[in-house]
């Protein structure tokens, strides 16, 4: 039977890469999005993958949600929590709103899309949990209190749910994104892009595919004494 697969945020950028890439290994996937229907209809178009709209940060639709795409496609095998915003501000700028949205999203959000489908898993003795932190959860970053906040308890998560999992044979890892060319990055102020991009080894910004190709390994059922770790991919620029 192929595993089933949900992506949340899994119908633009990275999540996209992600949903072709679990796809391609096998996986029924189901690609979830939050507002963005013209993109994750042609997402759909162009891959046959289904999506679901429901916001992450949103505990009792994203549980309605799970339901349905279980009800769909089975019951779900694989995790891939990726859903998330940005919104960049010195701290002494950062409203309570900022700080909150992001929180709610990337923090929470995790927590709404893991929680539904961890009985389930713990049942039938199999899970793979992925959880998309960030470069900038490691570091810091100016301008991201909110984010790295969220995105280093991102790490905390995987973790605890690592400890809390394993003998059930459910993993959960982390896989930390340097600076990939999405459009999340493509907000950055041009000039603040290309300093950073000055401050990457590898000298370019990363491809979404990069990072599927970390999500694939981890998700696999031969991965299963991967628990608990981080993948940098990030063109050098860090070192945990
Ligand atoms: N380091 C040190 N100082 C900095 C700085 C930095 N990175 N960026 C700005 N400053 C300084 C400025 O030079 C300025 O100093 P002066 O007042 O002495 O001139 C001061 O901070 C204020 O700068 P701005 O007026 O430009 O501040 P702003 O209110 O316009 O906001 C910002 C600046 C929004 C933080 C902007 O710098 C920014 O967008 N930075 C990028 C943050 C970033 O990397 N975001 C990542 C997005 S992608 C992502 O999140 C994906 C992922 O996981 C990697």
């Amino acid at each position: 039977m192929a595993r089933v697969a949900l992506v949340t945020g899994g119908s633009r950028g990275i999540g996209a890469a992600i949903s072709k890439a679990l796809k391609a290994q096998g996986c029924t996937v189901a690609a979830t999005y939050a507002g963005n229907d013209a993109a994750a209809a042609a997402f759909t178009d162009e891959t046959g993958i289904k999506t679901y709209k429901w916001n992450a940060a949103d505990y009792d639709a994203s549980k309605a949600g799970i339901a349905q795409v279980e009800a769909d496609l089975g019951p779900i095998d694989i995790v891939v929590a990726n859903a998330g915003i940005t919104r960049d501000a010195p701290f002494h700028k950062m409203t309570p709103e900022q700080w909150r949205e992001v929180i709610d999203t990337n923090l929470t959000g995790v927590f709404n899309t893991i929680h539904p489908v961890w009985p389930g898993m713990r049942e039938r003795k199999f899970g793979r949990i992925v959880v998309i932190s960030s470069i900038n959860g490691q570091k810091g970053q100016f301008g991201q209190v909110n984010y790295a906040a969220t995105k280093a308890g991102d790490l905390g998560i995987v973790k605890s749910l690592a400890q809390e999992g394993a003998r059930f044979g459910i993993t959960a890892n982390a896989v930390c994104p340097g600076y990939i060319a999405t459009e999340m990055v493509m907000a950055v102020p041009e000039k603040v892009r290309e300093a950073i991009i000055g401050q990457i080894p590898t000298g370019r910004l990363g491809e979404p595919e990069e990072i599927a190709r970390c999500v694939a390994f981890l998700v696999a059922d031969d991965a299963g004494f991967v628990n608990g770790s981080t993948i940098s991919a990030n063109g050098a620029q860090f070192f945990a």
